[in-house]
């Protein structure tokens, strides 16, 4: 049995994160870019599309070994059970894994509906207790692998699709753990596509940006004492599937920024942002056609910075 060491100093520069945004915003792309060899809980299945060198593992089965031909170990959630036994797995036995991605939550707490109420039948006023319950442990225990112990991660990230609820973009999930989701980590983002022209090119182009302080719209916010900008543009990333993959790095870097910011810097007061930002201008893109990013709802998740937010750009 090995024994319990203290973990190397890096090992405690850790970043958790919730990551919301509408579909086809960039959040697999970015549960993808965590540091490697990575766990990826990938309960939407569509991890075949994601730019990996990945190994899929099956988690009745042991971890599988690090043999140079893999950096992904991609477990396929058909059911809750799946998620758990992974989860079961890293807490108890030695693992190569610095990262830990689950996407999505929301398609999880579907699987966990599943075998607590039946695939078919209505969920009792009882059972959604449960499911909390159980969906609360199990973020708690993936996050807390951040601090295992024997056996810690250095990031953990969740996404999940983002919905309207009492006048607030957040994470969609049923119920309490709507409300709860946004304080189990050290950052939530709210991902969003903005277009951009760009004046060299004479060209617009599509931009992936992270908010990450709360609108009186839309629930994002950090708790890593300002190191991350209000807005952060992610970089873009384009090529050949090996290319895209060597590029893929986001998460990462976002987390190198974090401690690199505080090491010899007085630590922990953010700087002012508005918290509530004016409406952006109403000015159609250049195409002429309708808003990229807002939504056919009443209030629109835009996401927009105002002049006075940092960004990284
Ligand atoms: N940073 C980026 N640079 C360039 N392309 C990106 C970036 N992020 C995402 N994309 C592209 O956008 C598309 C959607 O990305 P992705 O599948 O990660 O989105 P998603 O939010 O997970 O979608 P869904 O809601 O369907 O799960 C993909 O074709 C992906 O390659
Ligand atoms: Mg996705």
């Amino acid at each position: 049995m090995p024994t319990a060491q203290a973990a190397p100093p890096d090992l405690h520069q850790t970043l958790t994160a919730l990551i919301h945004g509408r579909a086809k915003t960039g959040k697999s792309l970015m549960a993808a870019s965590l540091t490697k060899p990575l766990l990826y809980l990938d309960v939407e299945l569509g991890a075949q599309f994601l730019p990996m060198a990945r190994r899929v593992w099956d988690p009745s089965t042991p971890i599988p070994r690090m043999d140079g031909t893999w950096d992904t170990a991609v477990v396929r959630c058909t059911s809750w059970d799946d998620a758990e036994a992974a989860l079961d797995q890293v807490r108890s036995r030695a693992h190569p894994f610095k990262g830990i991605a689950v996407d999505s939550l929301q398609a999880l707490q579907n699987r966990l509906i599943g075998k607590v109420a039946g695939p078919t039948s209505a969920v009792e006023i009882q059972q959604w207790g449960e499911i909390l319950r159980m969906l609360q442990n199990f973020t708690e225990g993936l996050r807390d692998m951040t601090n295992h112990k024997r056996w810690p991660v250095m990031e953990v990230l969740v996404t999940c699709p983002t919905s309207l609820r009492d006048g607030t973009w957040g994470p969609h999930l049923r119920g309490q753990m709507g409300i709860i989701a946004p304080y189990l980590f050290d950052l939530t983002g709210y991902l969003y596509v903005e277009d951009e022209f760009n004046r060299k090119t004479n060209a617009t182009v599509q931009v992936r940006k992270l908010r990450t302080r709360r609108t009186k719209d839309i629930e994002a916010g950090e708790r890593v004492g300002g190191k991350i900008p209000a807005i952060y543009t992610l970089p873009m990333v384009t090529g050949t599937p090996e290319e895209v993959r060597k590029a893929n790095v986001t998460f990462r870097k976002l987390r190198a920024d974090v401690y690199r910011r505080v090491d010899g810097a007085p630590v922990g007061i953010a700087p002012p942002v508005p918290s509530e930002p004016p409406a952006p201008p109403a000015s159609p893109p250049p195409s002429g056609g309708p808003a990229p990013d807002v939504p056919a709802q009443p209030v629109t998740p835009t996401g927009t910075a105002t002049p006075k937010e940092t960004t990284n750009g």
